[in-house]
């Protein structure tokens, strides 16, 4: 079917399709959320042998959606088929930590996925490939992706803390009574994990420093705490981890990269870090970023007061300890 769009059809591929996230998701790209109305969509969904059959179900869902810009459904269960021509990969599918698995076991676990998927990447993805791991421990799942796809630009490589940043906006929101809209300037530094430090020291709210409306008590004693552990909250209230929240904030992210961020704000996003603010060269962490042309850049010339600066060490030490581990399983 013609549609009269002029754009060309941008692939994007989801693995853990089945998966609570996957189905949150498929359907928001496929309706034009992700790229903008005027862009078709190829979705490429990847699953294990097992989750197939799931998978062809929300395929028959998206089918009857009738979404206009939805041009094929193909769905894998081998990375190198799954990821054949991707423009844009969000790596959802990842293992679970399940009762008595030590951290290393879940860092070996999510290598025997994220190894064969980064050379997958490298082997049959478009050129211009942009991948957003969402996958837990996604930073540390990122750094093993990106490490196995040696011809694909390391700055491709990023994962989501999108999720916290948005949690924080709304924290911040409900506290001082304005809109999430008002707020600009907030920051999520870090690893996506409890040790994550969420960041109001050069945020506004309706035009005031956030830091004249809120004190520091309740920084450090409800906002940090309260955003930093809302994914365990969640579990606890749901029985499941967040999933609609989580592919909202892929949306969030995916579409920022590729469409460039508004004027005047910025957002947060786990990226390669180039040594910026004293973040190891490589680790890919989360930092205050904008995008424009399609590019992420980590915002320069913040000033880090000590009460940040001893949180994001922290969460640093947490993301350096990850690779060491990771390094010592041969998976970096
Ligand atoms: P889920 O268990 O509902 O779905 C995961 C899916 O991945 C399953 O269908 C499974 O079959 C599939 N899968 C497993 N290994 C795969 C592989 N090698 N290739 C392709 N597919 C594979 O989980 P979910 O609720 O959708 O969450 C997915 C991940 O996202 C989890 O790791 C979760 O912790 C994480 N998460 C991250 C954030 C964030 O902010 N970064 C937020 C929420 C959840
Ligand atoms: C979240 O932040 O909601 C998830 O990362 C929690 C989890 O462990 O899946």
């Amino acid at each position: 079917a013609t549609s009269g769009t002029a754009k060309a059809p941008v692939t994007v591929t989801v693995t853990g399709a089945a998966g609570q996230i996957g189905y949150a998701l498929l359907f928001r790209i496929a309706s034009g959320q992700l790229l903008g109305a005027d862009t078709p969509v190829r979705l490429r969904l990847l699953e294990i042998p097992q989750g197939v059959k799931a998978a062809e179900g929300t395929a028959m869902e998206l089918d009857d959606c009738a979404f206009p810009l939805l041009r094929s459904i193909d769905i894998a269960d081998d990375p190198r088929v799954g990821f054949e021509g991707a423009n844009v990969a969000l790596l959802v599918g990842a293992r679970p930590r399940t009762a008595g698995m030590e951290r290393g076991d879940l860092l070996e676990a999510n290598g025997g996925i994220f190894k064969p998927q980064g050379e997958a990447i490298n082997a049959v993805a478009a050129d211009d490939v942009r991948v957003l791991v969402v996958g837990n421990p996604a930073n540390t799942n990122a750094l093993i992706a990106a490490s196995h796809a040696p011809d694909v630009p390391a700055e491709r490589f990023t994962a989501m803390t999108r999720l916290d940043h948005n949690r924080a906006l709304s924290q911040l929101a409900q506290k001082t009574g304005a809109g999430v809209a008002d707020i600009q300037g907030l920051t999520i530094w870090g690893n996506h994990s409890a040790t994550q430090y969420p960041d109001v020291f050069h945020a506004t709210v309706a035009g005031r420093p956030a830091t004249e409306l809120v004190d520091e008590t309740w920084l450090a004693e409800t906002f940090i705490p309260t955003v930093a552990k809302r994914g365990a909250a969640i579990i606890e209230a749901r029985g499941a981890s967040s999933a609609a929240s989580a592919a909202n904030a892929a949306v969030d992210h995916v579409r920022d990269w590729v469409l460039g961020t508004p004027e005047g704000t910025w957002t947060s996003a786990a990226i390669p870090s180039d040594g910026s603010y004293g973040v190891p060269e490589g680790l890919i962490s989360s930092f205050p970023v904008t995008s424009t042309g399609g590019r992420w850049e980590i915002v320069q010339g913040l000033d880090v007061n000590e009460f940040s600066r001893q949180r994001i060490d922290a969460s640093i030490t947490e993301l350096v300890e990850e690779r060491e581990a990771v390094r010592g399983l041969g998976l970096v």
